[in-house]
């Protein structure tokens, strides 16, 4: 079971610095070593930072948040998610009522960045299926549309089908299914569930049967992760 993302307790703890609604230090690290967001904002390229914000947050306003971001830290380093979030919504258009924070695409990337989420993603994954006995079950919960593409597109590999294919074909011959699929397609929570528990509202759930047939490793580019450039591109 993979239930992704970063938890209820780590986003309500101001001091782990994940939510932009608690004014906190600029951490995001989920196994609280290593760099952290304030290392990563005050100190990436503008470049990098661009192609973190528009491939992991799908940011339209990518470069110029990036360019806001740079020349903020210019003045003094960014240290807080208050900040962080204050320089982003200065971006952006003042939000509408019911629409999200402006600031939660640029987390997200950063988070995901931070936390190097979509390599650990893959790299789970596969160790599930070399893990798994046949007739195990891998179940994963998804929480945003980046990562729900990757485990869709593990499991359409996995089960014999070609990425992109239409999920009634039949598996390509010649490849065997690692995977036989429990879920047609990925589960939602219900009205239900989401006025319980609101945060679920982005949920999918997939789960996959393992078969007998030996794993089989996959490539980040076969899994559609996004590449971000080392330095100085976009
Ligand atoms: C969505 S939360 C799980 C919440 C849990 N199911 C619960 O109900 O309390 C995902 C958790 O996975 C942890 N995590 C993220 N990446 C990880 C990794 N590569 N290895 C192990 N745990 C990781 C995060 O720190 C986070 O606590």
């Amino acid at each position: 079971m993979l239930d992704l993302g970063v938890s209820s307790m780590q986003l309500d703890q101001a001091e782990r610095g994940f939510s932009f609604l608690r004014d906190g230090p600029l951490d995001m690290r989920m196994s609280q070593d290593g760099p952290t967001a304030a290392d990563l904002v005050n100190m990436a390229d503008e470049g990098v930072l661009a192609d973190i914000l528009y491939n992991y947050g799908e940011e339209r306003a990518s470069r110029r948040i990036a360019r806001a971001i740079v020349g903020a830290r210019a003045a003094e380093p960014i240290a807080t998610t208050a900040r962080l979030a204050e320089i982003v919504a200065k971006c952006l258009p003042r939000p509408k009522p019911g629409q999200s924070h402006p600031a939660t695409r640029s987390f997200q990337a950063i988070r995901i960045a931070v936390n190097a989420e979509f390599s650990e993603l893959a790299e789970g994954l596969q160790a599930a299926e070399r893990a798994l006995k046949p007739g195990g079950l891998l179940a994963v919960v998804t929480f945003h549309s980046l990562e729900d593409r990757i485990v869709k597109r593990f499991f359409q590999l996995a089960s014999g089908h070609e990425a992109h294919a239409n999920r009634y074909a039949p598996a390509k011959t010649g490849t065997t299914a690692r995977f036989d699929m429990v879920t047609r397609k990925a589960v939602a929570p219900d009205a239900a569930e989401i006025a319980r528990n609101p945060r679920a509202r982005s949920a999918k759930l997939r789960i996959g049967r393992r078969t007998a047939a030996p794993a089989h490793p996959v490539s980040p580019a076969d899994l559609g992760l996004p590449e971000i450039q080392k330095k100085g591109r976009r």
